[in-house]
Formats: C-alpha cells, structure tokens, sequence
C-alpha cells in the first residue's frame, strides 16, 4: 500500500514523540479511508499472510480485540500471549524474547508496566514493536483520540484540548499527541498527581514547532474554560488499585459533571478512553449525554491501529 511520502515501514510506535506532524496526519488520513472501506464492505486485505504477536501484562477489552479484529480485516493473523503463558513470565530476559519472536512474527504489540520494557523490546526486535499502553503512554489510544476530534470537529490545530485528572499514561500521550497536531491543551490535576516533567517536556518541544500552547494547571475550572473537547481518565489506573480510596479522595473536585462542563464551549465533546468509573471521574449525565463521544471512540481503536500495522507491518 502507499501512503504518499510517508513511509513508515519497519518503524516502532513506542512514543507519538517519534513521529513527525506530518507522519501522524498519514495514519489518521489512512486511518479514515479504512474506516471508510470497512463501512463500505470494500477490501483492505494489505497484511496477507502477516502475524501479530499480543503479549499482555495487564486487562484489556479494546485493546486487544480491536487489535485481533484489526489483524483479521487487514488479512492477517493475530496471537494473544498472556505474559503468564510465556517464558518471560518465568524469567527469559526481554531481549531473547525480543530476538526469538522476530524469527516468527512482522510485529509485536505489548501492554505492560514499565515503559523502558517496550522500549527494550523494540531496541531488541527486528520487527516493529507498539506500545499497547505502559504505565507512562498509552499511544495507540491517542491516534483514535485524534481520528475522533478530526471527524467530529472538521479540524485538530487551534482546538482547546482540557485533560482533568490523573496525570497519567493516558494524559501523558494526550499532551505530546496534542502538541504534535497544534491542538492547545490545559491539563487540571491536583498537586502530586501532575504530569511527568520530562514528558511535559517533550510536549512543549513538539508544541514550539506547530504554535500549540501546553498548559499544566490545579484548577479545572481554569482548564475546561471555553474547550472544544474534554476528556478524562480513571483516577487508579491499572496497577494503582491499592491507592483507590485515597485518590477517590483527592480527586473528587476533578469530576466531569454538569456543573464543570458549563464552562467549556457549547459544542464541546467528551472524550474518556474507558473503562470509566462511572460516578467517579465521570458523571453519567456527562458519558450517556449528547456531548459524548466515547463509543465512537472506542470504535475508532480499531480504525486508527488498522492504519498503524498497515504503515509498520
Ligand atoms: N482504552 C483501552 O485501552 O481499553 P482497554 O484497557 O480495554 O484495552
Ligand atoms: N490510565 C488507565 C487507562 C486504561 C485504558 C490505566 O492505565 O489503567
């Protein structure tokens, strides 16, 4: 398949910080036409006779079936490899790992804990590697993210992004994923919850090349102010359950409720990556409500990871 000037074959996606402007409004344009050739029953069958190999450390609904179905539409083949059932459950270092599978498979995606794991993977593999979320990014959420404000709002560059919460994985790619299209975005977290400085960073290195503005706050009042798109994730992420009540506590004034949202543009769009805590960093009448977005774009998981193996793979 071509994709214009962009080629992207045998690269990773370890960090939208990898990618330039113009590699990210590649896959978003493919990620559209598949959408389109989906809807439309017209065939898109570029991985015949490519695997993907599925290794999870932690849970997953979207992630791995739209990664699974995405494979399958693409004429490929995918293997979910639950760490438990491998070797490097037992110990087998990464980097055999990484050497052995690329003996068999055109790709790997892995969700995990420690970041430096995937990135390890990758620096071992001779096969794409993508990150499925770690504790730091979740990269693969944000190109869907991104397909959905594009499709519902016509436009990324000049929108107002506000993240309130946890600054976590999920914001941590939202920030540098945001910067990298021109969107502005102010993120509203309580103080010991604010976003990794050194991804900050990042987002304020690729934010001084599109004219994107990044703002970290305390206040979400202060954030959500006349935003096109809010979006919020749960306030424990995955491997932080034991902190669930004390954060329950810290983040209450964080929720997105009828009262927050009064603040933001009129035609705003909710966004949360899901699983949501309803009740928690979501209000009901804000997910089930005509501003949300959320199915869409969950759907778009699978469009978005399409256009991602079928660059990479
Ligand atoms: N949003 C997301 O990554 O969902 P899963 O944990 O279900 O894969
Ligand atoms: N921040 C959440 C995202 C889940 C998709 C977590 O890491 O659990």
């Amino acid at each position: 398949m071509g994709f214009g000037k962009v080629d992207l074959r045998g690269r990773d996606l370890v960090c939208l910080h990898d990618f330039a402007p113009a590699e990210i409004a590649a896959i978003l344009e493919l990620a559209g036409d598949l959408k389109e050739k989906q809807k439309n029953n017209i065939s898109h069958a570029s991985l015949q006779g490519k695997t993907l190999g599925m290794i999870f450390y932690k849970s997953s609904t979207r992630t791995r079936v739209s990664f699974e179905v995405g494979m399958y539409q693409l004429g490929g083949y995918s293997l979910f490899l639950n760490s438990n059932d491998l070797q490097l459950g037992r110990g087998e270092t990464i980097q055999d790992t990484a050497r052995v599978l690329t003996r068999y498979l055109d790709g790997i995606m892995i969700r995990t804990f420690e970041h430096e794991e995937v990135e390890e993977l990758a620096r071992y593999a001779g096969i794409p590697v993508i990150n499925g979320l770690t504790d730091l990014q979740h990269p693969c959420q944000i190109l869907a993210d991104l397909q959905t404000i594009l499709e519902k709002k016509g436009r990324l560059k000049g929108l107002k992004m506000a993240y309130v919460g946890d600054g976590n994985n999920v914001c941590h790619s939202l920030l540098i994923g945001s910067a990298k299209v021109g969107m502005n975005i102010a993120v509203a977290a309580p103080d010991g919850y604010k976003p990794d400085e050194m991804i900050v960073r990042l987002a304020q290195d690729d934010a001084a090349g599109t004219g994107a503005q990044v703002d970290i706050v305390t206040d979400p009042v202060e954030a959500v102010t006349d935003a096109d798109v809010i979006v919020t994730d749960v306030w424990a992420s995955m491997g932080q359950e034991i902190e669930q009540a004390i954060r329950a506590r810290v983040f209450a004034p964080y929720q997105i409720n009828s009262t927050l949202v009064s603040h933001a543009r009129p035609d705003y769009i909710f966004l949360h990556c899901l699983p949501a805590h309803r009740g928690q960093e979501v209000a009901d009448e804000i997910i089930d409500g005509p501003h949300s977005v959320v199915w869409d774009e969950a759907e778009n998981r699978l469009h978005a990871q399409k256009a991602v193996l079928a660059m990479l793979l």
